[in-house]
């Protein structure tokens, strides 16, 4: 099984991405900075493994607390808390674990600060376990919606690396595999990052999975000579109303696939779902820096001052999902009331 992430006796253990699929080398955090490095520079990414990672952030600077009063406490708390936040800002799951460690620390704040450590460690580390639980729960359900014989196509990475392991939309293609269903996956390189070309190829060679990589602009034609059965991917932030946040690219394959009656399916886990973000318009889309377009692998590929513009999100609006697969359900329009339904059941 892939690592992505794990609390190894005073420190955070990551699976470095940033150097698959040529090096598997593991990332030691010693310190909170570390793990807001890390998530900055995308050695951990994908909405679940970033929440995890910001988790063990929190229980790893706090271990280090050496104040006493529970005032100084919660200042030392809220700047680890702080620091994390700023680090990337679309994925919803960063901002949601931070909440959860919040109320654990509330919690067990007057207890005393060696109790503190030891619950913020122990719900960290429960979060990665949640949220693997919860990638075999969606598998589970939504591996029907994979036939035998099945071609599909999915984008970025939103496997055992984006997630404490197992993967989403990627969980989903696990699951069905599993079942002995005979499929065939069409892996989007998705650049600039190119986490489907250096990730998800990864993952699916390391199952046995049959994959095929493409070049993002092979999607359309493949769809429009009917090659293409299902699209499934993952979610950075899914709003209120369904519409979904996910790596930049989504959203001209949803249309496509509109466009080539292939069903479009999002898996996510409901730590995903912000329902404080009533619609898509209203999720903030990170930009990264240029030299992520400008070069590949440290070689330029484009002349000296080219400007550029790299939204690493685009927004899919719900009329293009067929259904929202999570661990507690599958959302079916309208989703403004069967989003609702998965936190109620
Ligand atoms: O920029 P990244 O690599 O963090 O973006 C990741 C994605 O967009 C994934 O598709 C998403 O987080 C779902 S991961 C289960």
């Amino acid at each position: 099984m892939i690592k992505t992430i794990r609390w190894v006796d005073d420190a955070v253990v990551m699976i470095d991405q940033r150097v698959l699929p040529h090096r598997e080398e593991y990332l030691t955090c010693r310190d909170y900075q570390d793990v807001v490095s890390a998530i900055k520079t995308m050695a951990i990414r994908g909405a679940p493994a970033v929440g995890i990672a910001a988790a063990m952030g929190i229980a790893l600077g706090f271990s280090a607390v050496s104040v006493h009063t529970e005032k100084d406490q919660k200042t030392y708390f809220c700047r680890i808390c702080d620091d994390l936040s700023k680090t990337r800002p679309t994925a919803v799951n960063l901002f949601w674990a931070i909440e959860r460690m919040k109320r654990c620390f509330e919690k067990s704040l007057p207890s005393g600060v060696d109790s503190v450590k030891k619950a913020l460690k122990e719900e960290a580390i429960k979060i990665c376990r949640e949220d693997i639980e919860a990638n075999r729960e969606m598998g589970r359900r939504g591996r029907d919606f994979i036939k035998d014989g099945a071609s599909i196509l999915t984008h970025c990475n939103a496997g055992a690396l984006a997630t404490g392991g197992y993967g989403t939309a990627l969980g989903v293609i696990r699951a069905a595999r599993e079942e002995g269903k005979n499929i065939h996956v069409f892996v989007d390189e998705t650049r600039p990052v190119l986490q489907g070309a250096r990730l998800t190829a990864w993952e699916l060679k390391k199952e046995n999975i049959p994959a095929t990589l493409i070049v993002d602009n092979v999607a359309g034609s493949l769809m429009r000579e009917g090659r293409i059965d299902l699209v499934i991917v993952g979610a950075d932030r899914i709003a209120a109303n369904g519409d979904t946040a996910n790596k930049i690219g989504t959203y001209p394959l949803a249309v496509l696939a509109a466009e080539n009656n292939v069903p479009f399916y999002v898996a996510a886990p409901t730590s995903t779902i912000d329902r404080g973000v009533r619609h898509g318009d209203d999720i903030p889309i990170e930009e990264r820096s240029a030299d992520e377009v400008l070069g590949v692998y440290g070689t330029k590929i484009a002349p000296d001052r080219t400007v550029v513009f790299n939204p690493a999100f685009d927004v899919t609006p719900n009329r293009y999902i067929k259904a929202i697969i999570t661990e507690t359900g599958v959302a079916t329009p309208p989703f403004d009331e069967s989003i609702d339904k998965l936190f109620h059941d």
